[in-house]
């Protein structure tokens, strides 16, 4: 990014409007990622100068909404990157026949698809014995855990839900159909909690068997990733599982603490 030092001023103050106003840490993400949500919005709003742009935000707290949406990143889906979810399955099944009790924790969870996929593949494989699976789907989002504690979910143009679902054999068993809105029944939702972590700031969990850590670090400037990852290496005891997402890696100086059982996929072993 080459920007003049007055535009590397005006950019600054854009952040620290957000900062200041919007439930938004911008200091934890990294600023490509920023730049373009801010672009992207500024174009929306005609405004092509920083400066004009902070002054907006200070003034108007349409635009301040309309920011926010465009910076939380919440983009997911029910059994997203499905290739990963065969190994995860394996992973379930070897865990449930060994252990009486499985804890998963999908952090972040998001509108909550992430952690309905594992208690919706639990209930549906005939090899996984879910009465073994707890579940818990954390985010830094209040808005987005209000969605997933609802678990009500819309075909749109852009998402097809009953596309999403085609890895479990019997979808119909683990959701209520009705047109184009899937709500998630009571039987696997019982399986699952939410609650709200901020994976840089708040620390460790209680211990889990598998975490499920996608389509987060993506976006954690790298002197912040650390701090997830520290979160991470508590809430993980030996032996357990780590899954990143498809595009994301293990920090190197890290790496000697994952075994990687299937690296393409992104799934370790903790040691
Ligand atoms: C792209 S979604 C990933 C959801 C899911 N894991 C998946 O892969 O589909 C990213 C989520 O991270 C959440 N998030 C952003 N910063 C966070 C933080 N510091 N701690 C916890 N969650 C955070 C956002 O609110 C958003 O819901």
């Amino acid at each position: 990014m080459s920007r003049s030092s007055d535009e590397e001023f005006a950019f600054a103050g854009v952040l620290r409007q957000i900062a200041d106003s919007v439930a938004f840490k911008p200091g934890y993400y990294n600023e490509s990622y920023l730049d373009r949500r801010i672009s992207a919005r500024m174009r929306r709003c005609d405004i092509d100068d920083h400066e004009a742009y902070e002054r907006r935000l200070r003034e108007d707290p349409a635009e301040r909404e309309a920011l926010m949406a465009a910076l939380t990143i919440n983009v997911t889906g029910f059994f997203r990157n499905p290739e990963m979810w065969e190994v995860f399955r394996d992973v379930l099944r070897r865990r449930t026949a060994d252990q009486r009790r499985v804890r998963v924790w999908s952090a972040p969870c998001a509108d909550g698809r992430e952690p309905y996929s594992v208690a919706m593949l639990a209930c549906d494989d005939p090899e996984i014995d879910e009465r073994r699976v707890e579940v818990l789907g954390t985010d830094i989002s209040d808005e987005a855990l209000d969605a997933a504690r609802e678990g009500v979910y819309h075909t749109t143009r852009t998402t097809d839900i009953a596309a999403e679902l085609e890895p479990l054999s019997t979808p119909a068993d683990w959701v209520d159909r009705d047109g184009d809105t899937f709500s998630v029944t009571d039987r696997v939702q019982e399986l699952v909690a939410f609650d709200r972590h901020d994976m840089v700031q708040d620390g460790a969990r209680e211990a889990f068997d598998v975490v499920l850590c996608r389509n987060l670090l993506i976006y954690i400037d790298s002197e912040h990733k650390g701090a997830v990852f520290d979160t991470l290496e508590a809430s993980l005891s030996p032996g357990s599982v780590l899954v990143v997402g498809m595009t994301e890696s293990v920090p190197p100086d890290r790496r000697d603490r994952y075994e990687p059982i299937d690296k393409r996929r992104r799934v370790f072993r903790r040691q």
